[in-house]
């Protein structure tokens, strides 16, 4: 994608890349982050989730961040307590001073290293300025064709939250 392309209502400010923002968190799963199933709970995963997000929303527009929106999570699959949780984060879109963030989780098992992928969500952080208002972010810039699939997926699902909003929903 071009600059120019890229260019969205931030952009007075120098688009950036995907990668110079994307976070990967690995950690084993403990008995104190599991429910009575002996598997991870959901809420670690969602708290994992924000704070993975917010990180790479931060990289991105290095300011404050709050979370606006987190979409629809579904679990496919449990993580058992002994596994490893990796957790994927990276801009899909950004709009004058939102972005939208992805992140995937995998479960992977310490002995086989057999790797599946156990959920995703789309996560809004709106930036900061320093009255606490929203603040310009710089547009992303997606170089792959995988990332430029999720610039495109992610301004639709941008605009449908909008619209989402304007109606009340
Ligand atoms: C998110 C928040 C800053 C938006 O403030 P606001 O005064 O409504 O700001 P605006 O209407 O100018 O919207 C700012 C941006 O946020 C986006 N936005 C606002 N509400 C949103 C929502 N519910 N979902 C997704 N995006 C949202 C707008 O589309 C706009 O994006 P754009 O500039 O890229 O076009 C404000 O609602 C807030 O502080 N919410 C509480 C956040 C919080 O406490 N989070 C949990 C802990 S971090």
């Amino acid at each position: 994608m071009s600059g120019a392309d890229a260019k969205g209502a931030g952009a007075e400010l120098p688009a950036k890349k995907p990668a110079e923002s994307q976070v990967e968190t690995r950690e084993l799963i403990l008995p104190n982050d599991t429910n009575t199933h002996g598997n991870v709970l959901g809420g670690k995963v969602l708290h994992g989730m924000d704070i993975v997000c917010a990180m790479t929303a931060m990289r991105h527009c290095r300011r404050p961040v709050v979370t606006a929106a987190m979409d629809h999570v579904e679990f496919h699959h449990a993580i058992p307590e002994g596994h490893f949780m990796t957790m994927k984060a990276s801009v899909n879109t950004t709009g004058r001073t939102s972005m939208e963030i992805g992140v995937k989780v995998l479960g992977e098992h310490p002995m086989t290293g057999e790797v599946r992928h156990t959920s995703s969500a789309y996560l809004t952080f709106v930036a900061l300025d320093e009255k606490g208002k929203p603040a310009p972010v710089p547009p992303i810039d997606p170089q792959t064709d995988a990332q430029r699939r999720r610039f495109e997926q992610g301004r639709e699902r941008t605009k449908e939250r909008r619209a989402r909003r304007k109606s009340g929903e």
